[in-house]
């Protein structure tokens, strides 16, 4: 007589851990990465670096299990503040990531008397105005040959467009 033993095991499930930290200078090389991953006109490390540093700004990162995935800079100015830069890990986009960090400021801001956020895109930046668009932002004006490099046909400059968001 032989005998079949089956012994039935569940499939290991490893938790994802997401936090929310305020970005300091030790970060700068995640930061960097994915600024040049996302970017044809990235900001330089100087640059990054100068903005982390200065007081006045609100830099957040998004990590899952420890992994810095990406970035918020922001600029606050009595009730209003400048969105600087957002960026998710190039690997990482469409899965709620840019959300959650936007969430997640508007959380810290509402804890001051800050109840609108302001932000520049480029005109070609698509994927940015359908993100934008999706969670509340509205067009408010355009700002015609803003940006001296653009993105797509060197040589020519590119319009920007201001977006709002109330909240
Ligand atoms: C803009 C950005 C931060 C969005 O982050 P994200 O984690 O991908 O966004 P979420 O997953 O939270 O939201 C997804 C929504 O954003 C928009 N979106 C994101 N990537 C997109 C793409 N490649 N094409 C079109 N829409 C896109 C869509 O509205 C999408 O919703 P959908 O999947 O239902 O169509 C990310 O695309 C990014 O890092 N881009 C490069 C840096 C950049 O351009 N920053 C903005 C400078 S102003």
């Amino acid at each position: 007589m032989s005998w079949v033993i089956s012994i039935k095991t569940k499939p290991i499930i490893k938790p994802i851990s997401i936090s929310y930290n305020k970005l300091s200078y030790d970060d700068i090389d995640s930061i960097v990465f994915i600024e040049h991953q996302n970017s044809q006109n990235p900001w330089s490390k100087t640059q990054l670096a100068e903005s982390i540093l200065n007081p006045t700004n609100l830099c957040y990162s998004l990590s899952i299990n420890s992994q810095i995935l990406g970035f918020l800079m922001v600029m606050p100015a009595f009730d209003t503040a400048d969105i600087l830069n957002i960026s998710i890990n190039a690997e990482f986009q469409r899965k709620g990531h840019g959300k959650r960090l936007l969430y997640y400021l508007i959380q810290e801001l509402k804890n001051t008397k800050i109840r609108e956020l302001i932000l520049e895109v480029r005109a070609s930046n698509q994927a940015a105005i359908s993100f934008y668009l999706k969670y509340g932002f509205e067009e408010i004006s355009l700002r015609k040959n803003y940006y001296i490099n653009n993105s797509k046909h060197p040589n020519q400059k590119e319009d920007g467009i201001i977006m709002r968001l109330k909240f």
